[in-house]
This record gives C-alpha cells, sequence and structure tokens, in this order.
C-alpha cells in the first residue's frame, strides 16, 4: 500500500470499508461469530480487573465484549471505541437493553490514534484489550503503540485474534485465510514480535498462549516491571 493510499485508508477509507463489512453482518454477528472468533472469553476471564478499575476495548464492535466484562465487574467502568458507526449503532441498542449505557461508555475512534481524554475524559486506563480487530486495522501496529500509550503503568494489555494455525493442516490454514480476506481480514504473523518488542521496550513482560494449534492466539502484556511494589530491593 502507498503512502497515499495508507493516509486515504486512515482518514475515512477504512471506516466507510468497515461500515460497508457490517452494515448488514452486524445483525448476525453476535450469533455467528460465537463459532470462530475463539479465546475471547478466556481473554475476558483474564482480566482481573482491580476493584473499581478501568477497562478500554478498541474495536469493541457491538459491544459483546464490554457486556461480559461488566458481568464478569460490576464495579468496574468500561469504554469502548470502534471505527464503524454502524457496529456502534448496535452496540448502543444493546448496553441500552440491558441498562448498561451508564457504566460503559462508547465512541467513534480510530484506534491508532485516539484521544481517550478528549473521548472519555480518562488518561490511563487499568485494562486495554483488543479483540479480532488488529486483523483488521491497517496500521496495526500504531493500534499496538495507541494501547500500550493507553495504559497505566500498574495496567495490563490483553489481546487475543487469529493465529498463524501453525499446528493445523495446511489445507485448514489455507482455506481459513482465503474465507477471512473476504471479510478483509488479515492474520497479522508479527503480532507477538511486535507487542513483544513494544513491551520490553517499557520494562513490561509479555506471555504468549496460542490456542487451538495456533487457530488463535492470546498475548498478554503485564505491569510496567518498575510500577510493582518491592521491585527495586528485589532488583537489588
Ligand atoms: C472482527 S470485529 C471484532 C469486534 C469485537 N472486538 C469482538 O471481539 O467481537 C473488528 C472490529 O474492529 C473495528 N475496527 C476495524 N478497524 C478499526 C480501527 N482502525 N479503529 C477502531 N476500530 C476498528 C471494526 O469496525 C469491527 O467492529
Amino acid at each position: 500500500m502507498s503512502a497515499a493510499e495508507g493516509r486515504h485508508e486512515r482518514d475515512g477509507g477504512h471506516a466507510a470499508l468497515m461500515d460497508g463489512v457490517y452494515r448488514w453482518q452486524r445483525h448476525i454477528y453476535d450469533a455467528t461469530r460465537k463459532y470462530y472468533l475463539l479465546g475471547r472469553d478466556r481473554m475476558i476471564a483474564g482480566l482481573d480487573v482491580p476493584p473499581g478499575g478501568t477497562v478500554l476495548e478498541l474495536g469493541c464492535g457491538t459491544g459483546r465484549n464490554l457486556l461480559l466484562a461488566a458481568r464478569r465487574h460490576p464495579d468496574a467502568r468500561l469504554f469502548g471505541l470502534d471505527i464503524s458507526a454502524a457496529m456502534l449503532e448496535t452496540a448502543g441498542a444493546t448496553l441500552s437493553r440491558h441498562g448498561l449505557r451508564g457504566r460503559i461508555a462508547i465512541a467513534r475512534a480510530d484506534a491508532t490514534s485516539f484521544d481517550a481524554r478528549a473521548l472519555f475524559g480518562e488518561t490511563s486506563f487499568d485494562r486495554v484489550f483488543v479483540s479480532y480487530a488488529l486483523s483488521m486495522i491497517p496500521g496495526w501496529e500504531q493500534a499496538i503503540d495507541a494501547a500500550l500509550a493507553a495504559l497505566a503503568p500498574t495496567g495490563s494489555l490483553h489481546v487475543v485474534d487469529f493465529g498463524q494455525q501453525e499446528r493445523l493442516p495446511g489445507w485448514f490454514a489455507a482455506a481459513l485465510r482465503a474465507w477471512l480476506a473476504r471479510f478483509h481480514v488479515t492474520p497479522r504473523a508479527g503480532l507477538v514480535a511486535e507487542i513483544g518488542a513494544r513491551a520490553e521496550a517499557e520494562g513490561r513482560a509479555t506471555v504468549f498462549t496460542p490456542l487451538y494449534g495456533g487457530y488463535a492466539w492470546l498475548i498478554v502484556v503485564g505491569p510496567r516491571a518498575d510500577s510493582r511494589s518491592g521491585s527495586a530491593s528485589r532488583s537489588g
């Protein structure tokens, strides 16, 4: 992709593309995606939000994950952003139906570059998570930068997305990729390396867990080493 195409993607072309992909799909999204967006519930179960903590999802789609996280953490404050107005319309209706509009704020924004203070009045979050969105974001590396920048020093980043199907049959991997491409989804081969390098530069540890033979990858970036109490005395 040329620099000009890249700018176009970021400046509205990608938002229109996502609205086009989801204009009709959003009505059957939650019912169908539970069969193949695997690992989402496991990621949410591992959030371990501190009491009264803040949680941000990048690329929140229909709000399905925020709803689940809100149920698991009744005193957490939750936030979600998405580039697709169509998806946010569905998310808003779902949250209203469950009486959660007051606890979960959603906004339209690009995950590669957003101002959390302007959107939500928050400068950092205890947990940031990204579920099956990096594989749809052209500037996914910038989205990782933005996610880490939004994290509190003691906070953690949780990512689940398509892996490289590294332990699955070649025919299955090829068929899956061809099918995903129809939805503008590209599994990111460099996902673990890109996240790991950035995390290390910030003094954060990364835990990588391949799921279902590499169908999905779960990646958790922990708190900054210098934010943990007693770390100075331990490191001597
Ligand atoms: C496959 S859906 C995943 C939705 C949700 N996270 C889930 O797990 O069900 C990908 C979502 O990422 C959103 N998205 C794609 N590019 C984005 C970007 N640059 N910034 C914010 N959201 C984006 C899409 O609009 C879509 O809602």
